[in-house]
């Protein structure tokens, strides 16, 4: 098989071409290198994968698309971060909403041509964020849900899960559009919680929480995640959309907590708080219902957050020169100045 993952720099999508090399899946990768993509493969010992730097929003993957003829695309690449699409949000809109625009309309087109392959498969890597917020006493978001975006990279997401399905609908453009929540894991680019709470712990300065730091999250490793992107790869049935969630609320006070009592266990964790300013539009509760994955993929996470947590604090500190890299880039400097 052979597959063109986009955005495969980022966190999930260098995991999970990882995975799928493991499965020997040809993988091509493109990615715009912007600015949470730092990472790179080894090519020597990856012989079934080929990079290419190039952005979903250009014309010219229509050519590269016919000319590689993929079984599947995969389509991770999007701006992720929500507190920068709060900031700015043009090119969370430009990216997440017109480059996957730009994707499924130029496979359209190569269908109606026979130009690609009968079986013919496009992922659209969807988040929970698009279902909005729940209250303590809701039940778990499942695949029929209201989507209520809170905030504009959820909201960029959710045209872009839409748009897709749409496609299904009126072209039966053949899609599966997956809704994951949180992931954690090796390569997080530390602007996220959980690699910002290693940062910060393991640079001696206090861990920033928004507001009361009640909020709850679903927090599953990036693993599992992926090993469900493979599942919908083989199984998935077009026209679908299927949950993906880890089991495992957490508010961001126990999750931070979970972090620094494994990195500093002789410490008082209140002391590595600072409680500050609250998110705008900022979701109280995510919880995933994956009960259709299960049936229908036999698919669970497996991958408990006590173990998972301390597998990737183990990964962070072995890998501490990547993340100084990040730490001291230019980027995240300005970012930090900017939004802390
Ligand atoms: P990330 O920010 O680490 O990676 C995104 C990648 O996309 C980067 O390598 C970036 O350079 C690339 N990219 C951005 N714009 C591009 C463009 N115009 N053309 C080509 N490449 C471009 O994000 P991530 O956490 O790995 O998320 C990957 C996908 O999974 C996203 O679609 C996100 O919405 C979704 N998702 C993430 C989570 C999570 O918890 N991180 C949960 C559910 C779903
Ligand atoms: P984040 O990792 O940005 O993911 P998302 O916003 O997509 O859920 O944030 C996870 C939770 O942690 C979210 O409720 C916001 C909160 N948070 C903080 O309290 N402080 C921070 O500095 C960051 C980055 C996030």
């Amino acid at each position: 098989m052979k597959i063109l993952v986009t955005g495969g720099n980022g966190f999930i999508g260098f995991n999970f071409i990882h995975a799928a090399l493991r499965k020997n899946i040809h993988v091509t990768c493109i990615d715009n290198l912007s600015y949470s993509s730092k990472l790179n493969f080894d090519k020597k010992t990856h012989k079934n994968f080929t990079f290419m730097e190039n952005d979903i929003r250009d014309k010219g993957m229509y050519e590269f698309i016919k000319k590689n003829q993929f079984d599947a695309i995969i389509n991770f690449a999007a701006e992720t971060h929500v507190d920068k699409s709060i900031h700015s949000d043009i090119g969370f809109l430009s990216t997440n909403v017109h480059g996957t625009h730009n994707l499924i309309s130029i496979c359209r087109i190569l269908i109606n041509d026979n130009s690609l392959p009968n079986h013919f498969k496009f992922i659209q890597i969807s988040t929970d964020e698009v279902y909005g917020s729940l209250k303590k006493s809701d039940n778990p978001f499942t695949e029929s849900s209201n989507l209520e975006p809170s905030n504009p990279y959820s909201a960029s997401k959710t045209a872009a899960d839409v748009l897709c399905l749409s496609y299904w609908k009126t072209y039966g453009f053949p899609v599966v559009v997956t809704r994951c929540s949180n992931n954690y894991g090796p390569y997080q680019y530390p602007e996220k919680l959980i690699p910002l709470t290693f940062s910060r712990i393991n640079n001696e300065e206090k861990v920033p929480i928004y507001g009361d730091g009640l909020q709850i999250r679903d927090w599953i490793h990036v693993d599992d995640h992926c090993s469900g992107i493979l599942s919908v790869l083989e199984h998935g049935k077009l026209g679908e959309v299927y949950n993906f969630g880890g089991n495992c609320e957490l508010t961001n006070i126990e999750c931070v907590k979970k972090i620094i009592k494994e990195m500093r266990p002789n410490e008082d964790f209140e002391n590595h708080l600072l409680f500050i300013k609250d998110r705008p539009g900022h979701d109280r509760r995510y919880a995933i219902d994956s009960t259709k994955a299960f049936n229908q993929l036999d698919w669970q996470p497996k991958i408990s957050f006590d173990e998972g947590i301390k597998s990737v604090i183990n990964w962070y500190s072995e890998n501490h020169d990547w993340v100084k890299t990040q730490l001291n880039s230019k980027n995240f400097i300005e970012w930090e100045e900017k939004h802390y």
